[in-house]
């Protein structure tokens, strides 16, 4: 909690208005997600699991026998369960999640689902080092599953972070990784803003729970959804821009907003499978093998 409130401070402090995605995801912001993964817009989640569908056996073959598999930012865990099947005596499943309310339902759910797994949800946040249970990093083949191009809400320099931190704390020997690729700028501006309005309402819901728990008045109403793509920097932000000159108070302190001024609230990197090859290097893992769908919209990667 404390935690939160100072990245709030300091995030709405700051020239540029910014805070870390990890805070969209309290309970209600991982239904809304899982509703945007729902939607025809976002192509990731079926083609991420279209492709996971076509070469589950590769995929298990790699990952072989008696497998402890880590998955960092589960949520509902939708994709674990397509090649978990094809494992060969999988030891045990830890989906991992910093929205505690939600993975701890998810967890129960999956328990139910695959009775021949351990299964052992933590709640945890990815970018700590702080080590998870040691009985579980006992096991000699340990798994980070990564899908949902989750890597691509880091900057680049916090992924190679990101991705040098894993090996010290899970021990894994190998990654399998969704990366979102380089695309039509059309294609990316719907995906971010769809019809339905599911993530301008998962984009302010930030706000909902910036009030709700920090003590915070945020008129929600007049902040409004916005997804851009910056060319640049190959990547979707998010943002919340101010409607109107405003005063919002969190907790004990104010904070001054202009018209037309915005939060960034995410960003979400697309890579080229070049670009994230040279960031796997940088990164100390290599990339093994690259599986796409037939439209090259999507990939997952295999890095040992
Ligand atoms: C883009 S969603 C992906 C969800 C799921 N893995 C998928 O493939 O659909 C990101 C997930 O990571 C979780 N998350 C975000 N930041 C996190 C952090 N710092 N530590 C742990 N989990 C985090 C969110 O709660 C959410 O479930």
């Amino acid at each position: 909690m404390s935690n939160f409130l100072d990245e709030v401070h300091n995030g709405l402090s700051g020239k540029v208005k910014k805070l870390n995605p990890k805070w969209l995801y309290d309970f209600n912001g991982s239904k809304l997600f899982e509703e945007i993964t729902k939607l025809q817009e976002y192509y990731v989640t079926r083609t991420e699991i279209g492709i996971l569908e076509k070469n589950k056996s590769e995929i298990a073959n790699l990952i072989g026998e008696k497998a402890t598999v880590i998955e960092p930012g589960a949520g509902e865990s939708k994709k674990i369960s397509i090649f978990l099947k094809s494992l060969i005596e999988p030891k045990c499943y830890v989906p991992s999640d910093i929205s505690k309310k939600y993975i701890k339902k998810i967890g129960k759910k999956l328990k139910k689902k695959l009775p021949k797994i351990k299964v052992n949800p933590v709640v945890d946040d990815f970018t700590s080092k702080k080590r998870i249970n040691n009985k579980i990093l006992k096991n000699k083949n340990i798994v980070v599953f990564f899908p949902g191009s989750t890597i691509g809400n880091f900057e680049k320099r916090e992924a190679i972070h990101f991705l040098k931190n894993i090996k010290l704390k899970y021990k894994p020997k190998k990654i399998i990784i969704g990366v979102d690729l380089i695309k039509k700028k059309s294609v990316l501006l719907k995906a971010y803003n769809d019809k339905k309005g599911i993530t301008a309402r998962f984009n302010k819901n930030l706000l909902k729970r910036i009030n709700k728990e920090l003590k915070a008045n945020f008129d929600i109403k007049s902040f409004k959804h916005s997804a851009i793509y910056n060319k640049s920097k190959s990547r979707i932000e998010m943002h919340l821009i101010s409607l109107k000159n405003q005063k919002v108070k969190v907790h004990n302190k104010n904070f001054h907003f202009k018209k037309g001024e915005t939060i960034h609230t995410e960003s979400s990197h697309k890579y080229s499978p070049k670009s994230f090859n040279q960031l796997a290097k940088k990164s100390g893992w290599k990339v093994k093998k690259i599986w796409t769908d037939l439209n090259r919209q999507f990939s997952i990667q295999y890095l040992i």
